[in-house]
């Protein structure tokens, strides 16, 4: 039994949060990270204790589940085994010997390259320009590098092994939709598709052993970068949006204010990268590349996160019976815009600051 978790948005969508929940939950026998590189940044809380995560599977908070990356997710080995060590999971993470892997030099060229650096606003990492090898056939691969030897498997062979005998897997992919190489806002992308199709590539299953798809969207959606952002808050426009006009004024009882309301909001909200600390732009919830994204990675099921910031009296809420009016009307209205089940609402960072409603909605 397959569930694909991917991005709807710009990334930063709560990814990270919503896997957690989903592999403490449901128990995963194997949690396999799919998606570009460690260009990506999630943040997990485990035990109280908050991580920044750019290549282990955010389902290691669960000690029962083997962690597999595919071969798709490009590895810096220097950075995969630190995050080992800080999540203490050697013995239960694995990855696939034909994963590309980051040198130094692909960092340098990331960050040197005028275009990649200043106009697309590249993490920096090394992943497009790792890619770039890739495609040009000159890459290493992870099975070269003797500190990764102990971890190396066939990650396909495992998996549909684990398929074939009933076991649940939970595949986590990076990014977001509206930074995929084919669909998104081209050239203002990540270096790869990003989409559910491609989270299965990665890990190296077929699309008829997936029987879950959910697509994760943010209340409110962020992109951090550069690249269009339609639904931008701004001086000009904020007059048409109540709820962001409340948030502001929210944010100004705080003492905040900065230099633009759309500075004040990323700062009230506490939008910032986990792996770049660049501060994210606010936007109001694109519905339209909602809709779009939904429809590419054929969503089953839809997860909304951070409902809890848009609206603090939800905040650690665990049933829908006890969200605010505004909190259920917010819900509903994107549910019925886009056409698919929300079935996970996400109300705070903890893990368990969720409302499931998978049981209620769908009978699973
Ligand atoms: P790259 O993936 O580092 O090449 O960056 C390409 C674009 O994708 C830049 O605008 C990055 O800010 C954005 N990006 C890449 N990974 C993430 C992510 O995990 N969250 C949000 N934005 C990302
Ligand atoms: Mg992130």
């Amino acid at each position: 039994m397959v569930t694909i978790v991917v991005g709807g948005h710009f990334g930063d969508e709560g990814k990270g949060k919503i896997i957690s929940y989903l592999a403490l939950k449901d128990n995963p026998d194997i949690v396999a990270r799919a998606g570009v590189g460690p260009n990506a940044g999630h943040t997990v809380y485990k035990d109280g204790k908050e991580y920044g995560l750019r290549m282990i599977p955010c389902g290691f908070v669960n000690e029962r589940s083997m962690l597999f990356i595919g071969a798709g997710v490009l590895i810096d080995p220097e950075r995969f085994l630190s995050e080992v060590e800080i999540t203490k999971t050697r013995g239960r993470i694995f990855i696939d010997k034909r994963c590309g892997v980051i040198e130094e030099k692909h960092k340098v060229m990331d960050s040197n390259d005028s275009f990649l650096h200043n106009n697309v606003g590249t993490t920096g990492s090394g992943c497009g320009p790792a890619n770039a090898e890739r495609a040009y056939r000159r890459i290493k691969l992870a099975q070269e590098i003797e500190e990764l030897e102990e971890f190396l498997i066939d990650a396909p062979l495992e998996l549909n092994n684990a398929i074939n005998n009933g076991k649940k897997i939970l595949i986590e992919s990076s990014q977001g939709f509206g930074l995929s190489l084919f669909y998104g806002t081209y050239p203002y992308v990540t270096s790869k598709d990003t989409s559910a199709g491609m989270a299965a590539v990665d890990v190296g299953i077929g699309p008829t052993k997936v029987r879950d798809v959910i697509v994760i969207y943010k209340s409110y959606t962020t992109r951090v970068g550069g690249g269009p952002l339609k639904t931008l808050i701004t001086e000009e426009n904020i007059e048409e949006y109540p709820l962001w006009k409340s948030i502001l004024k929210e944010a100004e009882k705080k003492g905040i204010k900065e230099k633009t309301i759309n500075d004040t909001l990323a700062k009230y909200l506490n939008e910032k990268g986990t792996v770049t600390r660049r501060q994210r732009r606010i936007g109001d919830f694109d519905i339209s590349l909602a809709r779009y994204s939904a429809m590419v990675n054929s969503a089953t099921q839809i997860g909304i996160s951070c409902l809890d910031k848009l609206f603090p009296e939800c905040h650690d809420v665990r049933e829908w019976d006890d969200l605010s009016e505004r909190g259920k009307r917010y819900v509903e209205r994107i549910e019925n815009e886009i056409g698919v089940p929300i079935t996970l609402i996400s109300t705070g960072p903890e893990p368990y600051a969720m409302i499931d409603l998978r049981e209620e909605k769908l009978g699973k």
